[in-house]
């Protein structure tokens, strides 16, 4: 099947399902009472890469290469400028194989001429296909995506899965613009997330289980029925967060995504160490069904909803959320301490004097 048909029959099964929410009811903020902060003041600015951006929200890849990705592209981009979030595109693959459907990405430059723009591609990508991928929008980064388990499911995707972080080093030397690895919603767990580190990547989106489930598309697409083990794989959200901010070093930012788009979630992935949050089957949902002005309410909603809980929990600043205590409970907790990883850490963390 040609890639461009693929990207389209992602958006229609992604659509049979409304946005799916990640589960972070083991993780609490806890409520100050005695906030000594002006709400009209409350920052939400936060700083990665090199620059600093108005919102830790980004909009993350979802597509490209058709009429309906060419559209998608362009009201995600309009989004993307009203409210300065970066975006980035989907899977240029099928751009880079014919020159026709470039213009379904090279959209979104236009519309945003100024915005931080990301380029995407897979991991099978060699430096020479990313220098192409980041030329074609004048990319301010690219996301370098992992999704062996969506692979594995499609009967024609990748089975051979050798050699990705050697590609990723190598991506990291060449590629000139900083280079994000992310999940696609199978999360990552600490050790991958140190070897990504390791090879000198900008960024790692830890992309967790709980969002848009590629298991679940892929079968649906492909006529298969998969048993309902199969379709709970991966690494939640939440934990997978935990994960990879036990072993980050300062030079590798921390994304978070994997059905993140309720504000109170996004609150709690960047008080687990999140720098930015990336959204991609929420705003697609909203957009197709109630349209860009829709879209754009509910990202001033989130926004504003993101502002009174900082307030409340006494963060003006993203970096004061995330020193504010935080109690894991349940399966998360159970987890972390199998892992060696200690919940009481984040429960004792003394925020500030308020
Ligand atoms: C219709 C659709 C198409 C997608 N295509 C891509 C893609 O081309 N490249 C990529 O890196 N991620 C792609 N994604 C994955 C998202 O960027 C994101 O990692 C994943 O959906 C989890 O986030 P969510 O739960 O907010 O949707 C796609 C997601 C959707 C819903």
């Amino acid at each position: 099947m040609d890639r461009a048909r693929r990207k389209d029959e992602h958006i229609y099964y992604s659509m049979c399902y409304a946005p799916q929410k990640a589960d972070f009811s083991d993780v609490a903020l806890i409520h100050n009472c005695l906030p000594d902060l002006n709400f009209n003041r409350i920052n939400l600015e936060t700083a990665y890469m090199g620059r600093t951006f108005r919102s830790p929200l980004f909009i993350n890849a979802v597509t490209g290469g058709t009429k309906l990705g060419l559209r998608i592209n362009a009201l995600l981009a309009g989004v993307a400028r009203r409210f300065g979030l970066p975006m980035a595109v989907g899977s240029q693959m099928a751009a880079l194989e014919s020159r026709a459907s470039e213009t379904s990405f090279k959209v979104v430059r236009r519309i945003n001429p100024d915005g931080a723009i990301w380029a995407n591609i897979g991991s099978y990508a060699d430096p020479d296909l990313v220098l192409r991928a980041v030329k074609m929008i004048r990319a301010d980064a690219v996301q370098i995506h992992l999704n062996a388990a969506q692979e594995l499911i499609m009967s024609d995707g990748d089975r051979a899965f050798e050699g990705m972080v050697s590609r990723i080093e190598k991506i990291v030397k060449t590629a000139g613009v900083p280079v994000i690895v992310k999940e696609v919603g199978f999360g990552m767990a600490r050790e991958q997330a140190a070897l990504l580190c390791r090879a000198g990547v900008s960024a790692v989106d830890t992309g967790g289980r709980g969002g848009t489930n590629f298991l679940a598309i892929e079968s649906r697409r492909a006529g298969v029925n998969l048993s309902p083990g199969l379709k709970t794989w991966g690494i939640p959200t939440a934990i997978s967060i935990i994960e990879a901010a036990s072993v980050l070093s300062g030079k590798t930012a921390l994304f978070a995504s994997g059905g993140i788009y309720d504000a109170l979630d996004i609150a709690k992935a960047l008080a687990l160490g999140a720098r930015a949050v990336g959204l991609a089957g929420y705003p697609l949902y909203c957009l197709l069904r109630e349209g860009q002005s829709a879209l754009v309410e509910k990202i001033e909603n989130i926004e504003t909803e993101l502002r009174i809980i900082m307030m409340l929990t006494g963060a003006g600043t993203v970096t004061e959320l995330q020193t504010r205590p935080l109690v894991i409970t349940g399966y998360t907790a159970e987890w972390m301490k199998r892992r060696g990883l200690n919940p009481d850490l984040y429960a004792r963390r003394p925020g500030d004097s308020n």
